[in-house]
């Protein structure tokens, strides 16, 4: 099989911002406790209680955000419980996930000084489903007040002079469900009220992301954007929000029977693969609302949750939604990032969930104390992770497709973007038993220098464990030559791959 992949070098496009390879921590299984907090006293490495494996592998990937504390649990948590001495905070139990006492060991100042350990941004999620404004509105001051004022000064006595910079905040979650279970104009209503009670106490300006649809409810977009002519023309009132979030997650079978991360056939390998694919339509249908009453792009969307879901492992928690990665996550992985660039005009911002221990994770950190993993999903992120803050470039594929249900499913995936004379091109091959040529023609520039790292392994289900950590690893990727038109380079069935090359622009 052949493809021909088009990359149009002389007609840049959007920046691809590097938040677009953002990340999510929840209080949720062994995500926030064990995944990225050990306290002060655990014989696991850790630097002011935070695991330093854990860190030094999300160091890799120079991950832009961290969105916490939830999710879910977002609209349950009280920010006060998490501050001040650690013996002095309230215990009570997470009925949410998994119904294990949570003892706020982990609150605002240690997940500041984790993301200060990662070089990452803050993104917190305000409790909109149980808080108040004036608690949401205080956590924003604690953080961010420069001055005097009570909350500043509440954070100085708790030994943190400096405020710290946040710029993202989130205004509730899936607040038409686990959040409040809103209609999408009563929420409308409260996301105005509280997004105006949220000022920088700093000279760096918020980024507030509304609350948004759940998968391809455009209804409670077009609810969420009809603030904006309305509001922003009056002169005393300005928008609350800078950003609408939406959520999707991949579904491999149903909500009720998900499917086994690692335990799967053909059928529910491509069914997964035409579910991910599903996430270019959502952003589409999302962006054709936001484009008519905001035609300037001036507001982001936001996709804050969005992997897979599979069922949990077997013996664990269900709770604590802890499943393996195979290559097959990868898959998905490579092909949302594909569509997350060609939108880079609209998408602000996008967080998978989640980066240690839950759902799509990063990183498999064991309860026992062996060694912890890097799955699939971290070798695509650490491979795309130049295409951070570059300039898109437009490419186009025309390659082969499989018949599945009925319907062609497109098997290779491509983007591509440029930075200060270099070009980094991604290449997807979904085919479960096909390996594939691509054509890579540059349009408007000449490449050389090319080098090329292939993810792949002899199966989908192939996964990294303890003892077999790099089962499913990049390596270098042989069949690359240059063409007159640019680059050809065979990928193996289920298989993702990056070149980075020179190029000198016509
Ligand atoms: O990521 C797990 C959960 O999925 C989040 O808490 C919630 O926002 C979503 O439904």
């Amino acid at each position: 099989m052949t493809a021909v992949v088009t990359i149009d070098a002389d007609r840049p496009g959007p920046t691809i911002s590097r938040h677009l390879y953002g990340h999510f921590a929840e209080h949720l299984g062994r995500g926030i406790y064990d995944g990225m907090w050990v306290g002060e006293d655990s014989p696991v490495p850790d630097v002011r209680g935070i695991r330093l494996d854990v860190v030094e592998a999300l160091r890799e990937l120079n991950i832009p955000n961290l969105r916490w504390p939830g999710g879910c649990f977002a609209d349950r948590y009280h920010w006060r419980d998490g501050i001040g001495p650690r013996q002095d905070r309230p215990a009570l139990i997470n009925t949410l996930w998994g119904g294990t006492l949570e003892d706020n060991a982990f609150g605002t100042h240690e997940f500041m000084d984790l993301c200060e350990l990662l070089g990452a941004d803050a993104y917190v999620c305000g409790n909109i489903g149980s808080g108040t404004v004036q608690e949401m509105s205080d956590w924003v001051e604690y953080l961010t007040g420069a001055g005097r004022s009570p909350m500043a000064d509440l954070r100085r006595s708790h030994g943190r002079d400096e405020p710290w910079t946040v710029r993202f905040w989130g205004l509730g979650n899936e607040t038409w469900g686990c959040g409040g279970n809103m209609r999408a104009e009563a929420y409308a209503d409260l996301a105005r009220q509280f997004g105006t009670f949220c000022r920088s106490g700093n000279e760096t300006p918020l980024y507030r992301v509304a609350a948004g649809a759940d998968g391809a409810d455009t209804a409670w977009t077009e609810t969420l954007m009809r603030v904006v002519p309305e509001i922003g023309a009056h002169p005393f009132a300005a928008v609350p929000w800078e950003g609408v979030s939406v959520h999707y997650y991949t579904i491999g079978g149903t909500w009720t029977d998900k499917g086994s991360a690692t335990a799967f056939g053909p059928e529910e390998y491509w069914r997964t693969i035409v579910a991910a694919q599903g996430v270019d339509d959502l952003l589409r249908a999302h962006a054709a609302v936001m484009d008519v009453y905001d035609p300037d792009k001036k507001y982001g969307m936001v996709l804050d949750e969005w992997g897979t879901w599979w069922d949990v492992e077997p013996g664990t928690n269900p709770g604590f939604l802890y499943q393996q990665n195979t290559l097959r996550d990868a898959m998905v992985a490579a092909l949302h990032f594909d569509v997350f660039h060609r939108f880079a005009d609209r998408l602000t911002m996008a967080n998978i969930a989640q980066t240690v221990n839950v759902l799509q994770a990063m990183l498999l950190t064991d309860p026992d104390g062996g060694p912890m993993v890097r799955t699939p999903t971290f070798h695509v992120f650490e491979m795309n992770k130049g295409h951070h803050d570059a300039t898109s470039l437009p490419t186009h594929v025309a390659g082969p497709s499989r018949a599945v249900a009925g319907r062609d499913v497109p098997t290779v995936s491509a983007s591509a973007s440029t930075r200060d004379g270099s070009m980094l091109v991604s290449v997807t091959n979904v085919d479960l038993d096909a390996p594939v040529e691509i054509e890579l023609q540059v349009r408007g520039g000449v490449v050389s220098d090319a080098t090329g790292r292939v993810l792949s392994a002899g199966s989908a289900a192939a996964y990294n464990r303890p003892g077999a950590a790099d089962v499913v690893s990049p390596v270098g990727l042989d069949h690359l030559e240059r063409t007159p038109a640019g680059l050809r380079l065979t990928l193996p069935p289920h298989s993702f791959a990056t070149v980075s090359a020179t190029i000198q622009h016509a």
